[in-house]
């Protein structure tokens, strides 16, 4: 079981980052094999639509997406993790995701699957952390990684979205937050049967 953790937040001592390593420690307590992955180290360029993957499902782009992106499609569990920036992920996320507009486009232009067919479904979490006490902050978030999710194969199994945490590391004190994060981990890790209709859903306020 190989569990890919995705941190995309710029900051050091950041709040998506620390609960991610949480859910991390989760997945290998329950003996998965995990890798954490920090988005800004890598270089990563926005998709250009340059309309060359709806012919051959392929980015032309070559830069560190062709690093992350056989990652993604070897792990049988994601875990992805952001800030809530202006309503909606950060920059950091929202390029890689935009550049896997390649599996969108083998999948439903080339028709191609995107991983081959596996006994076990492929499963991801996802981590937001706002600033922003309460209100509709992570509405974008779910329909963003429902899309987001289906494209690149993954059933979509667990939200731990946390309110109300601003100041960078002050996640830390949530020992809610944190115990939340390791159980969803191992949750995550020791999944199996279906994917939930609906994805598990752990909204918490910092
Ligand atoms: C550019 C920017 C935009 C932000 N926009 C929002 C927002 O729309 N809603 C919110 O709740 N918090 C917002 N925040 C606050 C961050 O989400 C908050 O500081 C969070 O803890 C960052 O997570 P991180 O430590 O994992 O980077 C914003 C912060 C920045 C720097």
């Amino acid at each position: 079981m190989k569990v890919l953790g995705i941190s995309a937040s710029p900051r050091d001592n950041s709040n998506s980052d620390m609960l991610l390593r949480q859910v991390l420690s989760g997945a290998s307590s329950a003996g998965a094999e995990a890798e954490y992955l920090r988005l800004c180290k890598f270089n990563i360029s926005p998709c250009s639509a340059c309309g060359a993957c709806y012919g051959t499902g392929e980015c032309p782009i070559q830069d560190d997406f062709q690093v992350v992106l056989p990652k993604i499609l070897a792990a049988d569990r994601l875990i992805f993790a952001t800030p809530i920036f202006f309503m909606s992920v950060c920059a950091q996320a929202k390029i890689l995701i935009d550049r896997c507009q390649c599996l969108w486009a083998s999948k439903y232009i080339l028709n191609r699957p995107v991983v081959k067919p596996r006994q076990t479904q492929r499963l991801a979490m996802v981590i937001a952390v706002g600033g922003k006490k309460g209100g509709k902050g992570f509405d974008c978030i779910r329909l963003m990684m429902k899309y987001y999710l289906d494209t690149v194969d993954m059933g979509y199994f667990a939200n731990l979205f946390v309110s109300n945490a601003d100041e960078a590391g002050k996640i830390a004190e949530n020992t809610n937050a944190m115990q939340e994060a390791v159980r969803l981990g191992k949750e995550l890790a020791l999944a199996a049967g279906p994917v939930p209709e609906k994805p598990i859903d752990v909204e918490l306020i910092g």
